[in-house]
């Protein structure tokens, strides 16, 4: 019996021993990443909710410790995400043993100091996300020198440096950079890295030309490089981007010559934001003529430019467009009629140009127009179209500083089926006559009505009083008598 017991008592406690002596053996591993975790937790100053502290504790397996995942096979740490938590603390050199990690996000923390190096040793990283977070320093360039890396992400961190390497990441597919406050050219390792189909490196301190090796980065959707201090011009070689569905390059000041024409050519661009540059020359005459397909170019943003000539009447043909913004720039001519073919438009901005002759009646067709932003083209004479006032999605007229003529319509806000949501109506500085419509009190929605500085005559009709939404309204500089109808 005491024998018995004994012997089973001793086959137990060999069945135990082996049990942990084998699991240690295939433990081993664990226990670094294990040991990885606890000095990143020991790196964490800050941790609100106790989430770690409580969560991390070294009396359950780390597998089920919170945002971390385990492979099944191996065992492994294969993603740490920590986003979101709240904490400050600084990234240890020892995160780079885990060794099975194929995603690691911290975003959306405060986390602080610079990047070790040492995570160049995760050689089987997909996806690094250390987004929104308070990193400073160099971006370890041996972290390009991961080649399973698909995926970084260090947008809005206080990076300022990164050192030129040689070659890029062979399998990065997206590279945000944005937000930080990194310096000198745009280090020409990333155009290596030919997989790339997202870039974006806007709001830093780039300073150069944009290097015309982009035009390598063939499978490119998205180049965003805007907010930066870029100079010269835009390289031609940009239109061998034939999958590019985005293009922002806007607020380089210092971006000059011409837009090259073969940009329009790229079927696949929907947004152009070449915004607040200094970009000169004339729009070519080719946009939206592509042979064999309809162009899906929906937003072009060309404001804040020292563009010539006229608008050509072929964007007429750029059938998706919802957003249209030429303003600020030195376009002359006519509003070409075609643009009233744009029936997707929601947002139509012409004005500090110089442009002339009549608005053209076409645009009542833009059916979903919101915003008609026309002021300031002093040149622009005859009445205004009163089919614009038919648009029901209207919401913003801004006709300021041009040289229109003739009455008001009677048909403003006249919707039989709707009511009218235009809420600002500005007019100022024409030379309109007639009498302010009495209908214009069913535009319910108006805040904001300026009809100063026209040859408006006659009484001031009492229906305006029913605007009850209405915080600015300007009607000075006029030839208006009397209090109420
Ligand atoms: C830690 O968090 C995980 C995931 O939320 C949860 O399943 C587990 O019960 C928690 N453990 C402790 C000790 O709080
Ligand atoms: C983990 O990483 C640190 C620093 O990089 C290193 O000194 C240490 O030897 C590593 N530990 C293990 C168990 O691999
Ligand atoms: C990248 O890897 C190559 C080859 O493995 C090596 O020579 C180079 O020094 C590495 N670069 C960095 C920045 O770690
Ligand atoms: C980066 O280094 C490469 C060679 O490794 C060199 O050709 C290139 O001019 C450098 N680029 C910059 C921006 O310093
Ligand atoms: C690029 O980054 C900026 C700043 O973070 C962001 O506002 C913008 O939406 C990004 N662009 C694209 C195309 O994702
Ligand atoms: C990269 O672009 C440059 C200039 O556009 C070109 O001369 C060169 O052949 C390209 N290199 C590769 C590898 O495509
Ligand atoms: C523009 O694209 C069309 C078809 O997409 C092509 O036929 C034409 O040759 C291109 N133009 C130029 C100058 O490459
Ligand atoms: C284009 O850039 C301007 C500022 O430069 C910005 O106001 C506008 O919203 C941008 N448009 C789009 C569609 O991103
Ligand atoms: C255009 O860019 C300049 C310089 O970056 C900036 O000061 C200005 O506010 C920008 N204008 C607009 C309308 O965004
Ligand atoms: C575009 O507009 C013009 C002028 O308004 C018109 O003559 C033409 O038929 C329109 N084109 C198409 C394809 O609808
Ligand atoms: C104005 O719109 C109404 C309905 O929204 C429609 O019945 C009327 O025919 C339109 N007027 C003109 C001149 O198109
Ligand atoms: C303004 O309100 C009065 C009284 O409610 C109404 O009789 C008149 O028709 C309204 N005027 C307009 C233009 O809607």
């Amino acid at each position: 019996m005491a024998t018995n017991q004994t012997l089973r008592l001793f086959v137990v406690f060999f069945l135990l021993h082996s049990l942990t002596y084998s699991s240690s053996l295939s433990t081993k591993n664990i226990i670094t990443d294990k040991d990885a975790l606890l000095v990143l937790k020991a790196h964490i100053t800050h941790d609100p909710h106790t989430l770690l502290a409580k969560n991390w504790s070294t009396s359950i397996s780390v597998c089920n410790w919170i945002g971390v995942t385990c492979g099944v096979r191996h065992h492994r740490i294969t993603a740490l995400d920590i986003s979101n938590l709240g904490l400050t603390g600084t990234i240890p050199p020892q995160l780079g043993n885990l060794s099975f990690l194929a995603l690691l996000s911290i975003n959306d923390n405060n986390f602080y100091g610079s990047l070790p190096y040492e995570l160049a040793r995760l050689h089987r990283l997909k996806y690094l996300n250390f987004n929104y977070n308070q990193l400073s320093g160099n971006v370890p360039s041996s972290i390009f020198n991961i080649s399973s890396l698909q995926e970084l992400s260090l947008k809005h961190n206080r990076f300022s440096s990164m050192v030129n390497v040689s070659g890029g990441g062979p399998n990065l597919m997206s590279l945000d950079l944005s937000e930080n406050s990194l310096e000198g050219e745009i280090p020409s390792f990333i155009l290596e890295c030919k997989q790339l189909q997202f870039l974006n490196l806007s709001f830093n301190n780039f300073r150069g030309g944009i290097p015309k090796e982009i035009g390598n980065l063939t499978k490119l959707k998205t180049l965003s490089i805007g907010d930066n201090k870029l100079e010269g011009k835009i390289p031609k070689e940009l239109a061998n981007l034939v999958e590019l569905e985005r293009l922002i390059l806007r607020k380089n000041v210092l971006l000059t010559g011409q837009i090259p024409s073969l940009l329009f050519n790229i079927s696949s661009l929907w947004l152009i934001n070449l915004s607040n540059n200094s970009l000169t020359g004339n729009l070519p005459h080719n946009m939206c003529s592509h042979h064999h397909h309809h162009s899906v170019l929906e937003m072009l943003q060309l404001s804040l430019n020292q563009l010539t000539g006229t608008i050509p009447y072929n964007l007429g043909q750029c059938r998706e467009l919802t957003i249209v913004s030429l303003s600020y720039n030195q376009f002359r001519g006519h509003i070409p009629k075609e643009i009233g073919n744009l029936t997707k438009l929601k947002i139509l901005s012409i004005g500090f140009n110089k442009l002339e002759g009549e608005i053209p009646k076409e645009l009542g067709n833009l059916v979903e127009l919101e915003r008609l932003l026309l002021p300031d083209n002093v040149l622009l004479t005859g009445q205004i179209p009163s089919l614009l006032f038919n648009i029901s999605s209207l919401w913003q007229i801004d006709l300021t500083n041009n040289s229109l003529t003739g009455d008001l319509p009677h048909n403003m806000c006249s919707h039989h089926h709707h009511p009218s949501v235009l809420e600002g109506l500005h007019l100022s500085m024409n030379q309109l006559t007639g009498t302010i419509p009495y209908n214009l009190g069913q535009c319910r929605e108006l805040t904001n009505v300026s009809l100063s500085y026209n040859q408006f005559r006659g009484r001031i009709p009492r229906d305006i009083g029913n605007l009850t939404m209405v915080k600015v309204l300007y009607i000075g500089g006029n030839n208006l008598i009397g209090r109420y109808l």
